[in-house]
């Protein structure tokens, strides 16, 4: 199984592979799989800028067109001093399909946050309400 640092590492190295040549703002992200397989993602823009897709969300949809279906936890990485935490839309989706996350923030050298997405996501819309 990864330790929390490999996640780490492998959202390091995933926003080195960011498409951020609007906002040059690079994100990686790393879902770890409850087999503890690692699925990267980097965000994605575009001339739209609106199309624009987040690094957290290529992770898991990556990850679920790959097969996988029930998730533990993800790294997010962003050069910055202040913690990058997922943006409102991020959360609705990594809620939806990946439940409770345990989520670390960290930047290029240090963990900077560590967080459950119930917290980060209170009173979510979800399939059971439906
Ligand atoms: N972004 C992410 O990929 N994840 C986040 O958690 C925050 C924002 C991206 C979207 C856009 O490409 C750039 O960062 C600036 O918002």
């Amino acid at each position: 199984m990864p330790t929390f640092n490999d996640l780490v590492d492998a959202a390091r190295r995933a926003r080195e592979h960011a498409v951020a040549g609007f906002s040059h703002f690079k994100v990686g992200a790393a879902l770890e799989a409850k087999d503890g397989t690692v699925i990267t993602g980097c965000n994605v823009e575009n001339a739209t800028y609106g199309l624009t897709i987040c690094a957290e969300r290529v992770a898991m949809f990556k990850a679920l067109s790959e097969g996988h279906r029930a998730f533990t936890r993800i790294a997010i990485v962003a050069d910055t001093a202040d913690p990058t935490p997922p943006c409102g839309a991020c959360r609705q989706i990594l809620w939806e399909f990946g439940g409770d996350l345990e989520i670390v923030l960290a930047n290029l050298s240090e963990i900077k946050g560590h967080h459950w997405l119930k917290d980060l996501l209170p009173l979510p819309f979800d399939a059971r309400l439906l």
